[in-house]
């Protein structure tokens, strides 16, 4: 049968470095507290004058993408973008990125689902190209968090940072590719990470403006708990459908959120951490973009093998959570 194969990855992060030490300055935090509890040592924020938008970042990591697959944008017939930072309310960062690489005979829409945005992208790449209705497909994950930060909420000001991510989608030729892709979600529990921007007070009152909209709210602890537990199980379950066993599985590339998370994760599936790629030191969480620079520098630094089985798995602001396994084909 059809399936997506990935041949092409490509990132890109804003050169600017926001280190723990310069955090420190700005709110009442220690690189010691924020390398403990997260892993995290620095993370990249985009510069308006630098061209860093959401579309620029995207539009970086989409080209390397598309390079590396050897296609040329005009032969793309979808984009696809998860994102919760668009640079506009509409139109979509993927019409965006579609006018900037000149995919002039794509379909260009974004899917907002949290940090598992690339991963419910990848998934609406890979039906498409099973249901032969698109055969060529950028899929990517970019987020500028830094817009929507509180800069004085210490919780959570630490843990965020802006990059981009992207993959090329391609019917397989010789049968290697997406093996499953797992989505699940429950808005039960929106109110552990979500934006307080809230569209509906807009027209109604000026006072709203002391709301300080689209600042980013978090029960981290709450929603630690609520990681390790939907991460473990859907990639668990990701396992079981096509009857592999954790050993099987030759490299896990997370959702970069929180060290402990992904330890705990690793330990749930009997998988040790030298199997997991982790670049969270350097980048913290950039939410939708966290999968795809991870698989991209994993697979530029030669870690994925052809006939390799990469697992990946997310969760975010939703909630959501999904994983994906992959039969590498080496690109
Ligand atoms: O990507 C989407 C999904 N995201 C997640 O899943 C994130 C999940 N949550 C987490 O990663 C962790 O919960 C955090 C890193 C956000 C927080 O770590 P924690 O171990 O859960 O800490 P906590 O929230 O229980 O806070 C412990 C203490 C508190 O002080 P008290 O009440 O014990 O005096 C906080 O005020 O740490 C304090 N604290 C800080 N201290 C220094 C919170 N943030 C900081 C900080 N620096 N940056």
């Amino acid at each position: 049968m059809t399936r997506g194969k990935i041949i092409g990855t490509g990132s890109f992060v804003p050169e600017r470095i926001l280190s723990n030490d310069e955090l420190q300055l700005i709110v009442d935090t220690s690189d010691e507290w924020i390398i403990r509890r997260t892993g995290i040592k620095e993370r990249r924020i985009a510069s308006k004058v630098k061209d860093e938008s959401t579309a620029d970042l995207a539009t970086q990591a989409g080209l390397k993408a598309i390079e590396m697959a050897g296609v040329t944008s005009s032969d793309l017939d979808m984009v696809i973008v998860g994102t919760v930072t668009p640079d506009r309310q509409f139109p979509s960062a993927g019409c965006m990125i579609q006018s900037k690489i000149g995919a002039f005979k794509a379909a260009a829409f974004d899917v907002s689902a949290g940090c598992s945005g690339f991963l419910y992208g990848l998934t609406m790449a890979h039906n498409a190209i099973k249901a032969e209705t698109a055969e060529l497909i950028l899929v990517l994950g970019v987020e500028r968090l830094s817009t929507i930060v509180n800069w004085q909420d210490r919780s959570t000001c630490v843990l965020l940072g802006d990059g981009a991510g992207a993959v090329v989608l391609s019917a397989s030729g010789n049968g290697r590719g997406i093996m499953s892709t797992h989505l699940q979600s429950d808005g039960t529990f929106w109110d552990l990470l979500y934006s307080s921007y809230e569209r509906s007070l807009l027209p109604q009152s000026l006072e709203c403006i002391d709301l300080k909209p689209f600042q980013l709210k978090m029960e981290g602890n709450r929603l630690f708990k609520r990681a390790v537990g939907c991460l473990s199980e859907i990639a668990s379950r990701a396992l079981r459908q096509n009857n592999l066993s954790s050993k099987d599985i030759s490299i896990v590339i997370p959702h970069q959120a929180n060290i402990r998370i992904i330890m705990a994760m690793a330990e749930n599936l009997g998988i040790p951490m030298e199997k997991v790629y982790t670049n969270l030191d350097r980048y913290g969480n950039t939410s939708s973009a966290s999968i795809p620079i991870a698989l991209d520098e994993a697979n530029r630094q030669g870690l994925l093998k052809d006939g390799d089985l990469v697992l990946m798995a997310s969760f975010g602001a939703g909630l959501t959570w999904g994983a994906a396994i992959i039969e590498w084909a080496a690109c």
